[in-house]
C-alpha cells in the first residue's frame, strides 16, 4: 500500500528526488552562521561593503536622491520605465574606467551571460568554451543558435599543457577535452565539412569563452595565449573572444580595472563582463562591448528587456565603489589583501608539509590528505585539496571560521576541495585560528583513522546545523 506522506503526486517525485540527492552526498542546503563567525568563504574578496569610507559616501549619495527619484525600486525593464540618467552615466562611467567603448548594465552577472549566449551566436556559429565554465554561460548556449557548442580543457592552450595537467597528481583524467589550439584545428580542419569550410570562411563566427580567474581554483586564464591562438587559427577575424571577469574585477589590474586591462588586451577582447557582486561588494554587472553590440543586446538579450532594472539603491552602491577604485586608501586594501595571500599560503605550506601522505595520492579513501598547490596564489581563492572535504569544512565551522566544500560534480572526482577566500577585513590573528583549525583536524582524523573510527564522524554537525538545530 502506498506510504501516505501528505505529499501531491509531484511533491513526491520531488521528494524522491532529493532523497536521490542526498544519498549522492549531493543535496544542497540553504545554511547561515552565527553573526561573529569569520567569513573564509564569501567572494566579497576587498571587503568593500565594509569599508566605513564607502558606507559612509553611499549614505550621503542617497540622502541626496530627490524624493521624485524612486529609491528602492526602478519600476520597469530598462526598456520601459526603469532606465534612468543615473544608469546611462554609470554606463559611460565604467566603460571608461575600463577602457572600453560602451557599457550595458544587467541585474546580474548570470542574467548578463544568460542572454548574451543566447542571442549573440548567430545560425550555424560555434562556442568555444573552458571546461570550466560558470553555469550561467551554459544556460546560454543552451538556449542559443550556435551550431555547436565544444568544451576545451580547462586553462591549456597548447598540448603540451593537456599533457602535464594530465601527469599530475591532481587530475587522473586520461581523456576529456583537448586543448584550444587542437579544437579549433579539428573544428577548422575537416575538407568535407561545410560548418569547418563556413568557419575557415569566415562566413560562421567562433566565441571562445573564458573566465579571468576561476572561481573554484582561483587560477588565472592565459589570456595573451588565447589571444595568440585565436588569431592564429582563425586569420579572419572571426573568432571572437568573450572574458567574463567576474572574479577578476577589483582584484587584477590597476585600480581593479580586470586582467584584460593588466595585459593591455582591450583591443582583442570582443566582450567583457564585470560583475560587482564579488570583489565590488555590491550587486548586477556590466557588459562592456562596442556600440553595436550594445544595441543587438538591448534588442535582444532577453534577461535585460524582460525584466525591472537595477534600482537607484544599488546603482548608488556600484558609483560610489568604483570611486573608491580611485583613491590612495584602495592601494591600502589590496597590499592588504596580497600580503593576506602570501601568508596564509605560507600556513597552509607548513600544515600540508605535516599532513600529506608519503605517496601524496587525492583520491586514495583511506589516506588522510590535505594539499595545497605549492606556488603562491595570484588570487584571494586557495584550494585546500582533501578527499574528506565536508568533514573539513564541518571541523572550521564548528570553531566559528567559514569555509566551504566542494564536490564532484562542482569539481572533478579527485579534486575535492575545501574552498577558502581571503577578504582584505581578515586578519592575521584569523587566519592563525584556521591554520590551527586544520592543524587540529588533521591530528583527530589521523588518530581516527588509525583506531578504525569512521572519519566523517571526526568532525560532528556543521555549525550551519548545529545553528539551524532546534534547541530542546
Ligand atoms: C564566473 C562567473 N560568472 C558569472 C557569475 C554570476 O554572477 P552574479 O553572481 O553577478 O550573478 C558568477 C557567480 O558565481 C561567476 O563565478
Amino acid at each position: 500500500m502506498a506510504k501516505n506522506t501528505g505529499l501531491s503526486k509531484l511533491e513526491d517525485r520531488l521528494a524522491a528526488i532529493l532523497a536521490d540527492r542526498e544519498t549522492r552526498s549531493q543535496r544542497r542546503r540553504l545554511s547561515t552562521f552565527p553573526p561573529h563567525s569569520v567569513d573564509f568563504s564569501s567572494n566579497s574578496y576587498l571587503s568593500l561593503s565594509l569599508t566605513p569610507e564607502i558606507r559612509q559616501t553611499y549614505l550621503e549619495l542617497l540622502k541626496s536622491v530627490p524624493d521624485s527619484t524612486p529609491l528602492f525600486g526602478s519600476g520597469g525593464s530598462r526598456l520601459l520605465d526603469g532606465n534612468s540618467p543615473l544608469s546611462e552615466d554609470l554606463e559611460r562611467e565604467v566603460a571608461a574606467f575600463h577602457g572600453a567603448p560602451t557599457g550595458l548594465l544587467f541585474n546580474s552577472g548570470f542574467d548578463a551571460n544568460a542572454g548574451l549566449f543566447a542571442c549573440l551566436t548567430q545560425p550555424g556559429d560555434v562556442v568555444v568554451y573552458d571546461e570550466l565554465a560558470h553555469a550561467s554561460m551554459h544556460d546560454g548556449m543552451r538556449a542559443s543558435r550556435a551550431a555547436l557548442c565544444v568544451p576545451f580543457r580547462h586553462n591549456c592552450v597548447y598540448p603540451e599543457q593537456v599533457q602535464r595537467c594530465q601527469d599530475s597528481t591532481t587530475s587522473k583524467r586520461k581523456d576529456g577535452p583537448k586543448s584550444l589550439r587542437e579544437t579549433l584545428h579539428q573544428l577548422l580542419g575537416s575538407d568535407d565539412e561545410p560548418l569547418s569550410a563556413a568557419l575557415r570562411s569566415g562566413e560562421r563566427n567562433v566565441f571562445i569563452a573564458v573566465e579571468g580567474v576561476y572561481s573554484m581554483d582561483g587560477d588565472v586564464a592565459p589570456l595573451k595565449d588565447i589571444v595568440a591562438c585565436i588569431e592564429h587559427r582563425l586569420p579572419r577575424g572571426n573568432g571572437y573572444l568573450i572574458v567574463d571577469e567576474a572574479h577578476s574585477t577589483g582584484i587584477f589590474g590597476d585600480q581593479g580595472r580586470g586582467l584584460v586591462c593588466e595585459l593591455g588586451l582591450e583591443d582583442k577582447v570582443f566582450l567583457r563582463l564585470h560583475t560587482f557582486g564579488k570583489a565590488m561588494g555590491s550587486a548586477g554587472a556590466i557588459v562592456l562591448c562596442s556600440p553595436v553590440t550594445r544595441e543587438y543586446l538591448i534588442n535582444y538579450a532577453r534577461t535585460l528587456v524582460y525584466t525591472t532594472a537595477l534600482p537607484t539603491s544599488c546603482l548608488a552602491s556600484i558609483k560610489v565603489t568604483y570611486a573608491f577604485l580611485s583613491t590612495p586608501q584602495f592601494d591600502d586594501v589590496r597590499q592588504k589583501l596580497r600580503w593576506l595571500m602570501r601568508y596564509t599560503h605560507s600556513v597552509l605550506v607548513a600544515i600540508c608539509a605535516r599532513h600529506t601522505t608519503q605517496d601524496d595520492q587525492p583520491t586514495s579513501s583511506d589516506r588522510l590528505l590535505i594539499r595545497v598547490n605549492p606556488t603562491p596564489p595570484t588570487s584571494p581563492i586557495i584550494p585546500l585539496l582533501t578527499s574528506q572535504p565536508r568533514s573539513l569544512a564541518a571541523f572550521c565551522q564548528q570553531r566559528g571560521l567559514v569555509v566551504r566544500p566542494i564536490v564532484a560534480p562542482t569539481v572533478p572526482e579527485g579534486s575535492e576541495r575545501v574552498r577558502i577566500c581571503l577578504h582584505a577585513a581578515n586578519t592575521k590573528e584569523q587566519v592563525d585560528r584556521l591554520g590551527q583549525a586544520i592543524e587540529e583536524w588533521g591530528v583527530t582524523t589521523s588518530r581516527a583513522a588509525a583506531s578504525g573510527r569512521p572519519r566523517d564522524k571526526a568532525a560532528g554537525p556543521s555549525a550551519a546545523q548545529q545553528f539551524l538545530k532546534p534547541s530542546l
